[in-house]
């Protein structure tokens, strides 16, 4: 069991609660101020998952939704490292995935885009790091879709991830960026992060080693769980 304290989070890293730029948030960001919580046990610690509870394809989202065919898109693989606060391996920690389709459309009875279903893609995935921390994903690019946030306002491609860690105090869920999107700078969901060096945090790299010949494009993105280089929160 891992059990240890953490330094308090560094909000200079992560978006307020409230930003007036990001619409909802007003909806739900709290109106009073925080109370800080002891740290216990059961803050200290959290849920354990093994190995064994995967199932064959779940980290593989052009197959997991198949249904006697493949999903449209552009095929990617995304990989990397998650990381504690001092750089070291985070081993057998849960990483779930959702994203859009690559037309920009969830499988969700919220989402209006007039934009196709594809039948052979779910959009969600999961894995659990291995003794080296690291994490592999095949997938779709996903597309650009429209939310109601401001007069034409388009998300970038992104891949929502959330993880646990070895303790609650660690919990991440965020969300991951392709490099050289038009739409970056103009997304308020990432410009709610104030650091423009934890900005670029939420942004994967493009991996000529991660590229599969004839098959994939390889896209690069560590974690980092708490710390000064944490990966910043979604707002
Ligand atoms: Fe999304």
């Amino acid at each position: 069991m891992d059990q240890r304290t953490y330094n308090p989070r560094d909000w200079t890293q992560h978006p307020p609660y409230l930003d007036p730029g990001y619409k909802s948030t007003g909806l739900r960001a709290p109106k009073k101020p925080l109370v800080p919580l002891p740290e216990t046990l059961s803050e200290l610690t959290g849920p354990v998952f093994g190995h064994e509870a995967l199932q064959p394809n779940d980290s593989d989202l052009t197959a997991n939704g198949a249904n006697g065919g493949a999903p449209l898109g552009e095929r990617i693989v995304v990989a990397g490292r998650v990381v504690d606060e001092s750089g070291r391996p985070v081993p057998d920690t849960l990483i779930e995935i959702w994203q859009a389709n690559s037309a920009g459309r969830y499988i969700h009875t919220a989402d209006r885009h007039d934009a196709p279903l594809d039948p052979n893609f779910f959009g969600a995935g999961r894995c659990v790091t291995d003794a080296e921390g690291r994490y592999r994903f095949v997938s779709i690019k996903p597309g650009a879709y429209p939310w109601e946030n401001h007069s034409k306002a388009f998300r970038p491609a992104h891949i929502h991830f959330s993880l646990f860690g070895p303790s609650f105090l660690t919990r991440l869920v965020t969300q991951m960026y392709f490099p050289g999107d038009p739409l970056i700078p103009l997304d308020p969901i990432l410009n709610g992060i104030p650091d423009a060096a934890a900005r670029q945090r939420l942004i994967s790299t493009y991996s000529v080693d991660l590229t599969e010949h004839g098959r994939a494009l390889g896209f690069t993105w560590d974690i980092v769980l708490r710390g000064s280089n944490a990966t910043p929160f979604e707002a």
